[in-house]
């Protein structure tokens, strides 16, 4: 469905120096390779968060996988297609969603562009029709679509940009931020919304965003990168089984001495009668059994890792790598 095989960008953006003849004959180009021959695949429809710190290259290969930039090196077959070529037949088959930009008519309400964007696709009246209310229908937003677009609160709006992407039913979707600057219930009106579409219409979603929120609730695998290379890429699952620590709470009914525990695993915090101590996954069992034996205690509870903690964990690996070599 989408492969994309040593894959590289780099940018030529030039250094002004001021100097009006110089920067006329002798452009100073400055090289920035936004990504480096990164390699993946995905074979079936399923929702992939692609995450990574600013200026990781996500936008970059999200524009280059829709079509919108020239890949500098690499191959890219999405659905039979180069993208850059812009075949028709490619773009009725995708869609791409900034957050931050807008596609919508600003002083037109949105239905005139879902029935501009019907004649684009050549989108049949009755699907059209079905699909409009569909969409408006989970979204939970049929009135909005008459109000002019520069009327409606940011959250609003994002729900048309959406209902605009997917009108002509794409087996592809980018979406590059969608949550960016939502409040909390806005953000989870998408994130229920995307769930829901991605289940029913089958769609590959492909999703970036800073809120790991999303990412979380949403994705079934994570490509992680960062400095324009793919540092990781695993089923969200396999991620938390390989990095995941637990934390152990525990009220005791004795204070003990903090040097106890340190044979136990980190100790986070320690105030009696609470304290908290992190514990690599596979020992687990047996630290609680040694627990059990030894300690007196009135509750005790386990809790994972937040995703937060194991992504910063995988992005502090990749740095200090880098550093090394
Ligand atoms: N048009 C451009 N010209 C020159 N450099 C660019 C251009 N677009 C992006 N870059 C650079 O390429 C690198 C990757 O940018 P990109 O926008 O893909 O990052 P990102 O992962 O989307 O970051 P963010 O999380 O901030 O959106 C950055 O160093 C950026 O400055
Ligand atoms: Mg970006």
């Amino acid at each position: 469905m989408i492969q994309v095989k040593n894959l590289t960008k780099i940018y030529f953006s030039y250094k002004k120096t001021g100097d009006f003849l110089k920067d006329l004959f002798f452009k100073e180009y400055k090289k920035i390779i936004a990504l480096e021959n990164i390699s993946f695949e995905i074979n079936n429809p399923e929702f992939v968060g692609l995450i990574g710190p600013n200026g990781a290259g996500k936008t970059t290969t999200m524009k280059i996988l829709s079509g919108i930039l020239y890949p500098t090196k690499g191959k890219i077959n999405i659905l039979g297609f180069t993208p850059f070529e812009k075949k028709k037949e490619f773009l009725r088959q995708i869609s791409f969603v900034m957050g931050q930009k807008t596609q919508l008519h600003w002083d037109l309400p949105s239905i005139d562009s879902f029935y501009l964007l019907k004649d684009i696709y050549e989108i049949n009246d009755l699907i059209f029709k079905k699909t409009l209310s569909q969409l408006t229908e989970i979204l939970n937003c049929q009135e909005l679509v008459n109000k002019p677009v520069k009327n409606l609160s940011l959250g609003e709006r994002m729900k048309m940009e959406l209902i605009a992407s997917l009108l002509h039913n794409p087996r592809i979707i980018f979406l590059d931020e969608p949550t960016i600057g939502l409040d909390i219930f806005s953000q989870e009106a998408i994130r229920n919304f995307l769930k829901i579409y991605q289940k029913e219409f089958k769609a590959t979603i492909i999703l970036t965003s800073h809120y790991l929120e999303d990412v979380k609730k949403l994705a079934q695998r994570l490509i992680i990168i960062n400095n324009g290379k793919i540092i990781y890429d695993n089923s969200l699952n396999k991620i938390k089984k390989e990095f995941s620590n637990k934390y152990l709470t525990i009220y005791l009914e004795k204070e003990i001495d903090k040097k106890f525990f340190e044979k136990i695993g980190e100790i986070i915090f320690y105030q009696y009668p609470k304290i908290i101590i992190k514990i690599n996954k596979q020992t687990l069992a047996e630290k609680i059994d040694f627990i059990n034996k030894n300690i007196a205690y009135s509750d005790l509870a386990i809790e994972e890792e937040k995703i937060e903690e194991i992504i910063k964990k995988i992005l502090k690996n990749s740095f200090s790598k880098k550093t090394k070599s």
